[in-house]
């Protein structure tokens, strides 16, 4: 069912800038901080007739009660619309030796519906239909709690409707702008 919540696309009035406003040549450096934080990688999927896959590392959990996550799609990616006429979304979590997946499913050659994930395996998540890749290390099947507008992003709070943990165990991580795959003995946290 699409989302009938408020409008996502909607801008907030322009409001007047603050003189020291860092200028656009500014922005790359923001780039480059964020490199320096290390996320796991996801592809989010969505089942139905916009059925898509899109890479994302833009993810993190917010609530355990109510149970919410959120993960962050730009305005101008086909999973925007997708995302907002199914309704609903997957989480998949990679595993480390899924970077080929995360490749894929961030290249826009890719085909558009259904057929791009001829090539991958995958099953319909039982609570919303959207394509659970097969080898991932866990999944999260969520309904949109709420769509906020977030500049050339759209935030989509996810509110989680089933999760399950597959039998990997090593993440893939992306970091400095390239992918790293977790070794050595985890410690306590
Ligand atoms: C490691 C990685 C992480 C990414 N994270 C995001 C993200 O969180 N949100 C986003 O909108 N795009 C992200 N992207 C870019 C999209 O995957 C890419 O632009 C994709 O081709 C958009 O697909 P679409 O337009 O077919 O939906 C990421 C790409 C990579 C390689």
């Amino acid at each position: 069912m699409a989302y009938a919540g408020g409008n996502p696309v909607e801008r907030p009035p322009l409001k007047r800038l603050p003189k020291n406003r860092p200028g656009l040549s500014e922005q790359p450096a923001l780039r480059q901080v964020m490199a320096q934080f290390a996320t796991g990688v996801t592809v989010l999927t969505v089942g139905g007739e916009g059925a898509h896959g899109m890479t994302a590392n833009a993810f993190t959990s917010v609530s355990l009660d109510p149970p919410l996550v959120l993960c962050c799609v730009a305005k101008a990616a086909r999973m925007h619309a997708s995302i907002l006429a199914e309704g609903s979304f997957a989480v998949n979590i990679l595993a480390s030796d899924q970077q080929s997946l995360s490749k894929y499913f961030a290249d826009w050659r890719r085909p558009d519906g259904m057929a791009q994930f001829d090539a991958v395996g995958c099953t319909p998540g039982a609570k919303t239909g959207a394509p659970l890749l097969t080898g991932a290390l866990a999944w999260v099947e969520c309904e949109i709690a709420q769509a906020i507008d977030g500049g050339d992003h759209s935030i989509f709070l996810g509110r989680v409707v089933a999760t399950n943990r597959g039998t990997g165990e090593h993440a893939l991580v992306f970091y400095g702008g390239a992918y790293h795959q977790v070794e050595g003995q985890a410690r306590a946290a």
